[in-house]
């Protein structure tokens, strides 16, 4: 199949291409590098790459010429990001997304399985979250990725195209690199490995669904190929830890005991996640496969070559 990956050299888009390379597949990469890196792109040398942003129709107009299935994984991420600059998270998750579907309807792509958030559903008011869990957003990136999903459905019942959209909870895994902006599991593994102390914001009790980048290349292909369906589904792990608990997984995949301080709650952190991945399993058989044990082991892995070689 030819495939357009946004976002591809990013943390889930690079892992996402790495496999669709392996099966065979014609992919090409588009990605700005705002947050991703040439260092993901380095084990893609089989992947055509361009460096151009979704924003741009006219590189669109070109990637997406005889391309079957998008995956649209290009976005501003995260709730900070969006808390410093909402007017930037706007125009690239809501008219970024636009103009990729735009693009990809003129070139008669048969499906986009686009990335969503489980930030989309706000506090937690039932455990656990199944799609039909009210949708509240606290932040402007949930609220973005939101409009983003509602704009895939839109055009999927409006023109001959099918859209997925894949609500991810809390993704982790190789290539996921510290930043001002990164998820707590890159944060502690990187900042345990300088043997600094690492910091928890609020008390640790609070709990978080994770979900390895493996299950979600898992999800994303399975859509993919799915035949006849469009919709918005949870991905996750379907099971959930305390901060403390991971922290202590962390120590055990590491042999590294960190000094752990306690911060104040960070504005837009949920208190609670858990999801309910059964749409996802009856409509295009995904199931997760990498327990947060192994996963956390192949993730310190990662991560020690990496700060050795310091990407
Ligand atoms: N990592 C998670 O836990 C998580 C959770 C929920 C949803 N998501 C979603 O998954 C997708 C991938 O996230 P990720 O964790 O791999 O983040 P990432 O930052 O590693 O990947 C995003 C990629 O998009 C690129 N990009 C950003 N703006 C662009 C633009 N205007 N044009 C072209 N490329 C652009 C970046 O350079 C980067 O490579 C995003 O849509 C994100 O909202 C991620």
């Amino acid at each position: 199949m030819k495939i357009l990956v946004t976002g591809g050299a990013g943390f889930i888009g690079s892992n996402l291409a790495m496999q669709l390379l392996h099966d065979g597949h014609e992919v090409t990469l588009l990605d700005n590098l705002s947050s991703g890196y040439r260092a993901n792109l380095d084990a893609l040398p089989d992947a055509r790459f361009i460096e151009g942003d979704i924003r741009d129709e006219d590189i669109l107009d070109v990637v997406t010429q005889g391309v079957e299935v998008v995956f649209h994984s290009a976005a501003s991420v995260g709730n900070k990001r969006s808390i410093d600059n909402p007017i930037l998270d706007a125009e690239i998750n809501v008219l970024g997304t636009v103009k990729v579907l735009e693009a990809a309807r003129k070139a008669g792509v048969r499906k986009i399985v686009s990335a969503s958030s489980a930030g989309i559903f706000g506090e937690l008011k039932t455990l656990p979250i199944n799609e039909d869990h009210p949708i509240d957003p606290d932040t402007p990136y949930a609220a973005t990725k939101l409009c983003s999903e509602k704009e895939c459905l839109a055009y999927s019942r409006l023109y001959d195209i099918e859209a997925v959209c894949l609500r991810y909870f809390n993704v982790y895994g190789a290539n996921q690199r510290f930043d001002a902006y990164g998820n707590v599991i890159p944060i502690f593994a990187f900042t345990m490995l300088k043997n600094q102390a690492i910091t928890i914001f609020g008390d640790g009790e609070q709990t978080r669904d994770f979900v390895e980048v493996r299950d979600v290349v898992q999800a994303n292909i399975k859509a993919a190929l799915s035949k006849g369906v469009s919709g918005a589904f949870n991905i996750a792990s379907g099971t959930r830890i305390t901060i403390n608990s991971l922290v202590e997984l962390l120590s055990d995949a590491s042999g590294i005991c960190p000094k752990v301080l306690y911060g104040p709650n960070r504005p837009g952190d949920v208190l609670h996640s858990l999801a309910d991945i059964n749409s996802a399993a009856n409509a295009f058989g995904y199931k997760p496969e990498v327990s947060l044990k192994r996963g956390t082991r192949d993730f310190m892995d990662w991560a020690k070559t990496e700060a050795k070689y310091g990407h």
